[in-house]
């Protein structure tokens, strides 16, 4: 036993100078640091969040099957700078020095999601067991690096087989996800006790059935009802499975919200903000609490209820031990006579003029006090237990100068950010956990390459990773 001991931290030290070498602390001052750690308090989990498409690659290795965003890249050109996730950040390659320096940077959590088309190439039926053992490598690669490993069972890459019978508007996915829910439960059970059912309903559903803009691109009413009431169900039923089978589970999800505020007071506008609301945060966050569809907020949240049979209501219902609570932005709604919709559109800040220097990448208004209102509004549910910050950062022009990147504007986003949640946090609001949006720059969707989002840079031609100001910032951060 006590052999076992020595190995195991001889395994763990000599991981740690592994990543202390390829990674050295920089000698920059970074001294800038509005509260501590120990603020937050102990049991506080701090995390990295990466998703399997951003960052794999290996799209077509050792028996993967195609997902939705393979087919997507591949044959339209939706894609801004025409790239695809083939080989993003050969994560597949990378896996172990990347956790190396999850772990190198005082993270406490890696949270990644599984490839469904990696495990099960056509979605249900065979598994591909070279798909299960990737995963189980990089499960055992967090627990001898002492790091917590957090799965999101599905973040938007659905397997193309499934898509090819409707994908999320058929009815059908509940049992499919409930199959792939299960396969990964069974096998990583035993190591893994924090899961999340999925990665943002609303963005696939609003991005990828309605919008068009994000696999599999449909543009349809009709669909986006589908895919929005499906995966609630996928949550509820899902989030069971995980309690049956999982011993000792700590069962979460994930939406992503925004705070909302009317352009004026106008009660045009005040009614506008409440339908985005409801479009944005209530259609995906109600059902799960048991408060049904928002159907107090218009036309198109009374029709999604309508369709739904009345003994789907009770299955939406489960009682997550955490919510996964994900904020980039918020935004500014102003009514509209014309449809699309609800009547109501977001007025973007460049309209609104918002310095540049306050707009990100994405064209999104930083808005730490929009954080702080959104976590208080959602400390107003009684029905969520505790919440986790799963995604949170900003995209930000960077450049690389003799191997350094002084991304001093993420710095301050961060800094800015989490003030806020500390003060949330000190007014009552239950949140036990902050993720970081992410790791490593890696494919952003439709965007491709050009938004950066990482704490570390990625260069895509070498595949070499260079820690950015930020992440030193954390690392000194979190390692006090
Ligand atoms: C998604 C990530 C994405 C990030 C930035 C989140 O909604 O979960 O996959 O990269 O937003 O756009």
């Amino acid at each position: 036993m006590k052999r076992r001991k020595f190995l195991n931290n001889t395994v763990k030290a000599s991981s740690l100078f592994l990543a202390n070498q390829l990674y050295p602390f920089s000698n920059i001052p970074i001294n800038e640091f509005p509260f501590k750690k120990s603020d937050f308090g102990k049991n506080f989990k701090w995390g990295v969040a990466t998703a399997s498409y951003q960052i794999e690659g290996a799209w077509n290795v050792d028996g993967k099957g195609p997902s939705i965003w393979d087919t997507f890249t591949h044959n339209t050109k939706k894609i801004k700078d025409k790239s695809n996730g083939d080989v993003a950040c050969d994560f597949y390659n990378n896996y172990a020095s990347d956790i190396a320096l999850v772990k190198a940077l005082n993270f406490d959590v890696f949270r990644f999601s599984f490839s469904w088309s990696r495990i099960l190439p056509t979605g249900i039926g065979d598994i591909n067991q070279k798909g299960l053992d990737f995963y189980h490598k990089v499960i055992d690669r967090c627990l001898e690096l002492d790091l917590e490993p957090w799965p999101t069972i599905y973040h938007w890459d659905l397997p193309q087989h499934l898509q090819d019978k409707g994908g999320w508007a058929n009815r059908d996915i509940i049992n499919w996800f409930g199959e792939f829910t299960n396969i990964v439960t069974r096998e990583y059970g035993d190591k893994v006790k924090n899961w999340m059912v999925m990665n943002e309903a609303a963005s696939f559903c609003a991005a990828g059935y309605l919008g068009g803009l994000h696999a599999p691109g449909k543009i349809s009413y009709k669909k986006f009802y589908d895919a929005v009431h499906h995966s609630n169900m996928c949550n509820g039923v899902s989030g069971r499975i995980i309690r049956s089978e999982v011993a000792n589970a700590n069962v979460g999800t994930t939406i992503s919200c925004s705070y909302v505020e009317p352009k004026n007071q106008k009660k045009k506008h005040v009614r506008a903000a409440q339908k985005i609301d409801a479009f944005l945060n209530r259609l995906y966050l109600d059902p799960l609490v048991g408060r049904g569809y928002p159907t107090d907020a218009g036309k198109l949240f009374e029709k999604i209820s309508d369709r739904v049979p009345s003994e789907d209501f009770q299955k939406l219902k489960f009682d997550f031990d955490f919510m996964g609570v994900q904020n980039y932005s918020r935004f500014i709604a102003r009514s509209f006579i014309v449809p699309p919709v609800i009547h109501a559109f977001h007025v973007p800040p460049k309209k609104r003029g918002v310095p540049p220097d306050q707009i990100t990448e994405m064209g999104w208004e930083v808005s730490p006090d929009g954080f702080y209102k959104i976590l208080k509004q959602l400390g107003t549910y009684p029905e969520i237990k505790r919440m986790i910050v799963t995604e949170n950062g900003a995209a930000f022009k960077d450049t690389v100068n003799n191997g350094k990147i002084h991304d001093k504007q993420r710095i301050s986003f961060f800094q800015n950010y989490l003030s806020n949640l500390l003060k949330a946090k000190q007014e009552g609001v239950k949140i036990d956990g902050y993720f970081i949006w992410t790791l490593m720059d890696n494919f952003e969707w439709a965007e491709g390459y050009r938004p950066r989002f990482g704490i570390v840079y990625v260069d895509f031609k070498t595949q070499k990773r260079m820690i950015k100001d930020s992440g030193l910032w954390f690392q000194e951060l979190l390692g006090e």
